[in-house]
């Protein structure tokens, strides 16, 4: 676990410098042909794949002394009400809990790329999760590191109570100051990048908590949905719905694309060693690679099942809609979004960084 070695399927990569993000359209994801009865079999022994019986990802929800705060029908955080956008009820948790399965994944098994040993040395490694949302990350690393010290801070309070005992949950923003906070020798963050309002200040902060050495990795959809064979139309209903989501989000002050703009957000805080490696994140089982496949179909339930999730944030709040026109409006997305035709498929960005050892000025 840690350092990468073979990438998977869809990968692609750069080396430290430059640390801008690789073309990731550079390798096509071949499509899996058999999902076209009209062309007829291959001969290949392809079949016998399902789609059902995604996961049994647990959903238990820690009892907590913090409020919620219900909006058309779902759950949302109440401390710090209104700076996050999306719910955190258990259908939300179940979706977080099938993306954490999905990037493992993605990622080969790995649950980070940085070259971090968190069992190396005589001293306890520490690590910090920002907004560790159901803390599956968290926990997993917990159990891998025994000997790391590991907290995960979110908004809500919605972390299980039966933990790996190395592990921590806090009701905390990590937009707020966090003088009390030690300093880490690992800051992890993923699917933030629709969390995090002012990232320059967010990496300043991540950079003065940093030990000096110590790394911090950021795992980022880039949500340009895209294809490599122009089957995904503009007028796409999805395609026109994560328009959208964009539009609303952008009015409520998150910045849609900000996911591009890490590299350089870490170099002006002052990280070294800057590593992007693209994935693909197919949107259905259309892949002809069974590991994407099974990406795909992960990413295609997170996605139906969500649909509901990721508009009614951006549309009502931010783009002012009605509920029933978001219900509406979903209908034609919902009966289109599973087109084995439309190859799409979302970038995502594993970034990672150093704080240098030699800066002597950690807190
Ligand atoms: C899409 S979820 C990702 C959860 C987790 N990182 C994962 O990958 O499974 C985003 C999480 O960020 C939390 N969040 C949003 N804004 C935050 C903030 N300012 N400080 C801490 N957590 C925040 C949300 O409550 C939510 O749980």
């Amino acid at each position: 676990m840690g350092a990468a070695s073979t990438p998977p399927p869809g990968a692609s990569t750069s080396s430290p410098a430059p640390a801008a993000a690789e073309d990731p359209h550079h390798h096509h994801i071949e499509v899996d042909r058999d999902l076209y009865p009209e062309n007829g079999p291959d001969d290949d022994d392809d079949d016998g794949y399902s789609s059902a019986g995604v996961s049994d990802a647990s959903t238990s929800l820690a009892s907590s002394i913090l409020d919620f705060k219900w909006e058309n029908n779902r759950r949302y955080h109440k401390f710090r009400e209104g700076e996050y956008h999306f719910p955190n009820d258990e259908p939300e948790q179940e979706r977080e809990n099938i993306k954490h399965l999905m990037v493992l994944q993605l990622l080969g098994n790995k649950l980070f790329l940085a070259p971090v040993d968190l069992e190396d040395g005589n001293r306890t490694k520490k690590v910090l999760d920002v907004g560790t949302g159901t803390g599956a990350w968290a926990i997993d690393i917990g159990d891998e590191f025994p000997k790391a010290d590991i907290i995960g801070i979110d908004l809500s309070p919605i972390q299980p109570s039966w933990l790996p005992p190395n592990v921590r949950f806090r009701v905390d923003s990590a937009e707020d100051d966090w003088l009390d906070y030690e300093s880490f020798d690992f800051i992890h963050l993923r699917h933030m990048n629709a969390a995090i309002k002012d990232w320059p200040q967010f990496f300043d902060r991540a950079y003065r908590h940093t030990k000096p050495g110590g790394w911090i990795e950021l795992q980022e959809y880039d949500f340009t949905l895209t294809s490599d064979d122009n089957s995904l139309a503009g007028d796409w209903p999805y395609y026109k719905c994560s328009k959208l989501i964009h539009q609303g989000l952008e009015a409520l002050g998150v910045v849609p694309h900000s996911t591009l703009r890490n590299p350089q957000y870490l170099r002006d805080a002052g990280f070294t060693n800057i590593t992007t490696k693209v994935f693909k994140v197919p949107l259905g089982v259309w892949p002809k690679d069974r590991t994407l496949k099974t990406i795909g179909m992960y990413q295609r339930h997170a996605m139906v099942d969500g649909l509901n999730a990721i508009t009614m944030g951006p549309f009502t709040r931010g783009l002012k809609w009605k509920p029933e026109e978001v219900e509406v409006f979903l209908v034609e997305v919902r009966r289109t979004i599973e087109d084995p035709k439309v190859h799409s498929y979302f970038p995502f960005h594993v970034v990672y960084a150093q704080r240098p050892e030699e800066t002597g000025e950690g807190s």
